[in-house]
This record gives C-alpha cells, structure tokens and sequence, in this order.
C-alpha cells in the first residue's frame, strides 16, 4: 500500500474536484464541506470519465400524500456527479447510481493530515 499527495486541502472549495493520476490509477477526488471522497474514474456503465462530469444537486420529486408529483426541486444534502458521456448519476458521498445502488463507482481511499490530502492505493 502506498500514499499519493494530492494536494493541500485548502486548494479545493465545497463541492470541488481534482482527477488524478496515481500510481498508473486515476481517480476522482472530491470535496464537499470538510469531507473528501475518491472514485476511480471510470463509470460503471461502459468506462467513462464520470469524474470529469457535471457536479449537480440531486433532483427530487415533491410529492403529496396520494403520491402525486408536486414538481421537482434540487436536494439541498444530496450531490451528484454526471457522467459526460451518457449521463449517469452518482452520489458522491457513496458512489452509487441515483437509481441503482447496486451500479457503483469503485472508491479509492483518502486521508487528510495537517491539511493534505492523499490517496492511499
Ligand atoms: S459511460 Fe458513463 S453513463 Fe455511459
């Protein structure tokens, strides 16, 4: 196992991102409030690189109590990454596909320490 600066934790803003290449791997590490989270990028539906898509808000439905839709409005916890090529999204926090968790993007483990951020592979 072995440990790849990314850089200082201070570089990245809320809901930012680097795409890395580490030791051969690369991966997707993002930030959001004080958390870090690292995905290797590649999208679990045919390779793309979902780590350089669109950061979004997840969107929800609003429904009523007969189970009505309300319209929809942006999730105010919940963010989402979409892959550019066919628009598949997951969560950052878990990786997994918005509408299928079992479709997951494979995490890469990551550490802060004295305001750095690294990979561990
Ligand atoms: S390769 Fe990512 S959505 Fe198809």
């Amino acid at each position: 196992m072995a440990e790849v600066l990314v850089g200082k934790a201070s570089e990245f803003k809320s809901r930012d991102r680097k795409v890395v290449v580490a030791l051969g791997r690369e991966v997707g590490v993002f930030r959001l409030g004080t958390k870090f989270y690292a995905w290797e990028n590649r999208c679990a539906h045919a390779g793309g690189p979902v780590c350089q898509g669109r950061i979004m808000s997840r969107v929800e439905e609003i429904m009523d109590a007969d189970k009505r839709s309300l319209g929809q409005r942006f999730s105010r916890t919940r963010v989402n990454i979409v892959c550019p090529w066919h628009g598949y999204e997951y969560d950052i926090r878990t990786g997994c596909h918005q509408g299928n968790p079992e479709v997951r993007l494979k995490p890469v483990k990551v550490r802060q320490e004295g305001g750095l951020v690294y990979l561990v592979l």
